[in-house]
Order: C-alpha cells, then structure tokens, then sequence
C-alpha cells in the first residue's frame, strides 16, 4: 500500500512485472468481455496472471480475475489486459485502476482501453463499434481521491481526456478497412443492476451515447498520470426502454462475438500505425 490504505502499490507490482518482460511495451489495451479473443493474436506471448503481482486481489466468485498477455502484435510491442477488476464486484477504484497504474509505473505511455456497453442513442443497436469521445463519471467514485500517487497531478485536466490524435487514426483505420465506426459519450455507471427505462432517458438527455460499468476510472487514471488514451465501445444491446425486444442473452453473445472480431481487426490496424508519443 502507498497512496491510501486501500491503494495498492503499482511500482512494487511493476517490479515484479518487468521482470517478467522484455523490455517496456509502446501500447497497453485493455479488453473487455467479450473481445478477449485479441491476446490469442499476441506473437511471442508471455502470460502473467494478476494474482502473482503484490496487491492484485484473487479471483472473486466468478473465477477469473484476469492476466496479462504481453508480446508483439503487427510487429509492435504490447502489454494486454485481459480481463478487470469492477467496482462493480465491491474492488475499490485504487484496485481497478491498479492494472493500468502498473501499466504507468512500467513506462508505457499509451492505452486503448475497451468495453461492452448497452446502446442509448438511435443510431447505436447490437453491433455497433464506438470510438469514445468523453464519457461521463457517474460511478460515485473516483481513483485519484486519497493521497496522490507518484508522478500524478493533483487535478488532471480532463477536457480531451481522450486523445484527438488518436481518434483521428481510428477513424482512418475504419475508413480503410471499411468499417463503420460511430463516435460517443460513454457514461460509466457502477452498476450491478442494469438501467431502469427512465435512468436511461435521463442519460440520454445528460448527452451520454452508450453505458457500461467499466472504463472511466482506468481512463480518470492514466490521464492523472499523463498517459494518452483511446476508448472504444462495443454496443452488445440496447439499453432499456429503447427497443420492445426484450434482452435475449444469446443474441448478445453472438452479436457481441462477431461485432467483436470486427472490433479487433480495427485494434490491430491502429496499433500497427499508432504514432510515436
Ligand atoms: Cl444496457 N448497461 C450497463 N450499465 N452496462 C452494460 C449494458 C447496459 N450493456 C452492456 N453493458
């Protein structure tokens, strides 16, 4: 513990990490459910569960907390998260936003970080990819309260929290890939329960495009520590109210399966032509 008594340490976990690697990636990516299939690609894998690293809890009841998979993909060095910790599953934002603080305290600068979101604009049913613009912090909470933690500013600017530059190369890469990729406003809220029809038209009018339970504490991180970030949704269903279809748990998947393999064709040729910091 250093920064607050329920922060873990992310220099003594990347310590331990390093170790383990060859040298510092240029890229972390985040996967979220569903898009896990990504780290399979990894050439020259090395796998590192979280729970060997100090501070990264054990599996919950679900069994899988997650691990790391670092290797090159389209010939560029890569750090992969696959698998995260919720707040959700009662983890502190100091727990959740551990894996890419640790990511940090290694020396990578960038992180594109994904999720499975419930769709709230029109235009975003089962399938949809979405490039986030910003998001909305609804969860409650935020990783950098507490004492703050080496080379963090006390009150990051988050007014491009999600690098322009960036998405820029997201939108070429889908263009020359012939992928349809929308923009949002992702709202992160802490969940379990999903949305109530009304919650959701209330987001709707806050100016949110998709909701999901994940990504803005890990993304609230790593601006406070400089790193730049790319986000992507993917749009597994609609969120309540906005269609009549009740939610069928296997269209889900499946749509979540396939849209995901569109999605990590789109990851690959970013990382292949990610720029330089
Ligand atoms: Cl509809 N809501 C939330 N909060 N998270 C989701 C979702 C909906 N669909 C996938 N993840």
């Amino acid at each position: 513990m250093s920064a607050g008594s329920s922060s873990p340490d992310p220099q003594a976990a990347a310590r331990v990490l390093g170790e383990r690697l060859d040298g510092v990636p240029e890229v972390m990516l985040v996967l979220g459910s569903g898009l896990g299939a990504l780290a399979d690609a990894v050439v020259d894998a090395r796998v590192v569960p979280f729970d060997t690293l100090p501070g990264f809890p054990p599996p919950g009841v679900q069994g899988h907390a997650g691990r790391w998979v670092a290797g090159t993909l389209e010939g560029r060095s890569v750090l992969v998260q696959q698998g995260r910790y919720h707040l959700y599953e009662g983890h502190p934002p100091g727990v959740v936003a551990l894996p890419v603080r640790t990511g940090r305290a290694l020396g990578i600068g960038t992180l594109v970080v994904t999720n499975a979101a419930g769709g709230i604009r029109d235009d975003l049913g089962p399938g949809s990819i979405a490039v986030l613009d910003d998001h909305i912090n609804l969860q409650g909470q935020n990783p950098l309260a507490g004492p703050v933690h080496a080379g963090d500013v006390r009150f990051p600017d988050m007014s491009e929290a999600y690098d322009r530059a960036l998405i820029a190369l997201a939108d070429r890469s889908a263009e020359a890939l012939n992928i349809e990729l929308a923009h949002g406003v992702y709202a992160a809220v802490s969940g379990p329960s999903y949305e109530t029809p009304a919650e959701v038209r209330m987001l709707g009018r806050m100016g949110a495009d998709v909701v999901g339970m994940s990504t803005v504490p890990e993304v609230i991180a790593a601006r406070a520590s400089g790193m730049r970030c790319l986000g992507f949704s993917l749009v597994t269903n609609v969120a309540a109210g906005r269609s009549d279809q009740p939610l069928d748990h296997a269209e889900v998947v499946e749509v979540g399966r396939r849209a995901g393999a569109t999605l990590e064709r789109l990851l690959r040729a970013i990382v292949r032509d990610l720029p330089p910091e």
